[in-house]
């Protein structure tokens, strides 16, 4: 399974005659399985477009996806997906909203009942099973959603700007949290975030898309060692990984 996710000549163009925009592609893209690969562009390239595409609930304009040779045509739920919104229902409990996940999968709820404690634990949320989300702060809601996203271990994980919401702190406990799941499971990660820091610290890859439409600008291979902590984050190398993504947003006039 050398080439896990293709995407062939991508393209997604909303609207028709005047109305039209074209937002996205084409685009090609190969994922390898076990990659943690971040997606950075401006605001309006298509980032989100990208997500929704890959995740089966977008029709693209022209272009095909495959998840291990298989042609996403509808919705996949054998992926986690998580969203800058956090997709908790309020009249479940945090346990309820991860069992919902479970229930919409038809999976014997019995069998997880250490996974949910287990993932709970995780992210230090193994108090809070009993709690409603309006009994929560915002970080400790997404990361229950972090958790509704994880809990049927699925191999492929879409997360488009999961964090975007959070305070510098609880953001920076999410990453790290992130990584660690990723270093035990490694499952195949496609991360959309604006931080540059971010993409560089976390991602085997960064593929830098244009502004809309956005296409691949480049790709770069984020050669750092693993756990990517505060050492890492100090190195001369990580500084140089940065500063380089900084200068095509430059040159787009971006920043
Ligand atoms: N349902 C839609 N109908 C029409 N146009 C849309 C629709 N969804 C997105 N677009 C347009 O497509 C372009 C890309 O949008 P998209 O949400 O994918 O951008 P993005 O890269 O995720 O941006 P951001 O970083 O701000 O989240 C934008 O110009 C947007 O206006
Ligand atoms: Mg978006």
């Amino acid at each position: 399974m050398d080439q896990f996710i293709k995407i062939n000549s991508l393209k997604k163009v909303f609207g028709e005659g005047e109305d039209e925009v074209h937002a996205f592609g084409p685009v090609d893209i190969s994922i390898k399985s076990g990659e943690f690969v971040s997606v950075l562009g401006p605001s309006g390239c298509g980032k989100s477009t990208l997500m929704l595409m890959m995740a089966g609930l977008l029709e693209p304009t022209s272009g095909e996806i495959y998840f291990d040779d298989k042609s996403v045509s509808g919705p996949k739920n054998d992926i986690g997906i998580m969203f800058q919104d956090n997709t908790l229902v309020p009249w479940r409990t945090v346990e309820g909203n991860i069992k919902l996940q479970l229930e919409l999968r038809n999976l014997d709820i019995s069998k997880y009942k250490d996974k949910i404690f287990n993932i709970l634990k995780s992210v230090k949320l193994e108090d809070f099973a009993k709690r409603y989300p309006s009994e929560l702060s915002g970080g400790m809601q997404q990361r229950a959603a972090f958790c509704q996203a994880m809990i049927h271990e699925p191999n492929t994980i879409l997360l488009d700007e999961p964090l975007g919401k959070l305070d510098a702190m609880t953001r920076e406990k999410i990453r790290s949290d992130i990584q660690n799941l990723w270093m035990i499971n490694k499952p195949t990660v496609i991360f959309v975030t604006h931080s540059i820091e971010e993409a560089v610290q976390l991602s085997s890859r960064v593929i830098l898309i244009s502004p809309r439409p956005g296409i691949v600008d480049r790709e770069i291979n984020i050669d750092l060692p693993y756990p990517r902590d505060l050492s890492v984050k100090r190195s001369n190398k990580f500084f140089e990984y940065v500063h380089e993504i900084q200068e095509v947003f430059h040159e787009y006039g971006v920043i």
